[in-house]
C-alpha cells in the first residue's frame, strides 16, 4: 500500500493524513473484493522495517489500525469475513495485539473472504524462522534432513494453509518486492499500479483484476 506519504506531500498535507486517506482505500478495496467474489485479501500495512521510521509515525500507523479494527470488528463479522494476521505480532503494541486476537476469535467461523493483515512482517524473517524450525525438529530426530520439501517447508511458514497470491498489485509505480510474501509470490501475477495507495479505490481493483484477467499463466510451463 505504497505512497501514503507522497499523496499528502504532493497536497502539502502531513504524512499522517496520507495514512488516514490510505486506510479509508482499504475499506473501500475490502468491499470491493468482496463484491469480486475475491477469496483471499492481503494487505502489507505494516513491514518489519517500518519499525525505523519515526516513532510519531509508527504510533500514529498502529492508532490507524487500532481505530479501523475496532470499528470494523463488527462490520467484519457481518460481513462473513475472517481475520487473520501474519508478522511478529509480539513487537505490536499489547493494545493492537489484543483487538487483532478478539477479532480473529470472533470472526474464525467466517467464510466469504479471509482478510491477512501483514503486521510487523518480513518475508525474510518468515523464511528465517521456517528454517529454524525445520533445522530444529532435525536435530531432535523428528524429520531427516531429506525430508524436507516444498510442502513441508511451506507449512512452517505462517501462511500455512492460505493459498499462494495468485494478483500482486503494488502502487506508486514501484516495481520492488520489498520483503513482502517472498516465498508465497513465486508465480503471482504482478501488477504496478502507478496511483497512490490514497488514490487507490474500487475503479482501480477492477483495472488491476481486469488485467490480471489478460494474463496467460504458465507456471513455467509453455
Ligand atoms: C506505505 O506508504 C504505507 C504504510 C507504511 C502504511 C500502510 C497503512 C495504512 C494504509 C493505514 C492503516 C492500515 C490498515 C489496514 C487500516 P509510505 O508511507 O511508505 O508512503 P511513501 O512511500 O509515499 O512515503
Amino acid at each position: 500500500m505504497d505512497g501514503n506519504g507522497r499523496w499528502a506531500k504532493e497536497r502539502g498535507l502531513p504524512r499522517l493524513e496520507g495514512h488516514r486517506a490510505g486506510a479509508e482505500s482499504v475499506r473501500e478495496v475490502l468491499e470491493a473484493c468482496i463484491e469480486l467474489g475475491v477469496e483471499y485479501l492481503t494487505l502489507y500495512a505494516f513491514s518489519s522495517e517500518n519499525w525505523s521510521r519515526p516513532p510519531a509515525e509508527v504510533t500514529a500507523l498502529m492508532s490507524l489500525l487500532d481505530r479501523f479494527l475496532d470499528e470494523k470488528a463488527k462490520d467484519l463479522d457481518r460481513q462473513n469475513v475472517r481475520l487473520l494476521a501474519i508478522g511478529q505480532l509480539d513487537r505490536l503494541p499489547a493494545k493492537t495485539r489484543a483487538l487483532v486476537e478478539r477479532i480473529k476469535a470472533r470472526t474464525a467461523e467466517n467464510t466469504t473472504l479471509t482478510l491477512v493483515l501483514a503486521l510487523s512482517y518480513g518475508g525474510r524473517e518468515e523464511i528465517v524462522s521456517a528454517a529454524r524450525s525445520l533445522a530444529s525438529d532435525a536435530v531432535d530426530g523428528k524429520i531427516a534432513p531429506s525430508d524436507i520439501d516444498n510442502d513441508l517447508f511451506a507449512s512452517r511458514l505462517q501462511t500455512a494453509g492460505i493459498p499462494d497470491p495468485d494478483l500482486l498489485i503494488r502502487t506508486s509505480g514501484e516495481m520492488r518486492v520489498s520483503n513482502f510474501l517472498l516465498w508465497q509470490i513465486s508465480y503471482a501475477e504482478m501488477v504496478i499500479v502507478k496511483k497512490f495507495w490514497p488514490e487507490f479505490r474500487q475503479g482501480e481493483l477492477f483495472e488491476a483484476v481486469n488485467e490480471y484477467k489478460r494474463r496467460h499463466r504458465r507456471f513455467g510451463a509453455l
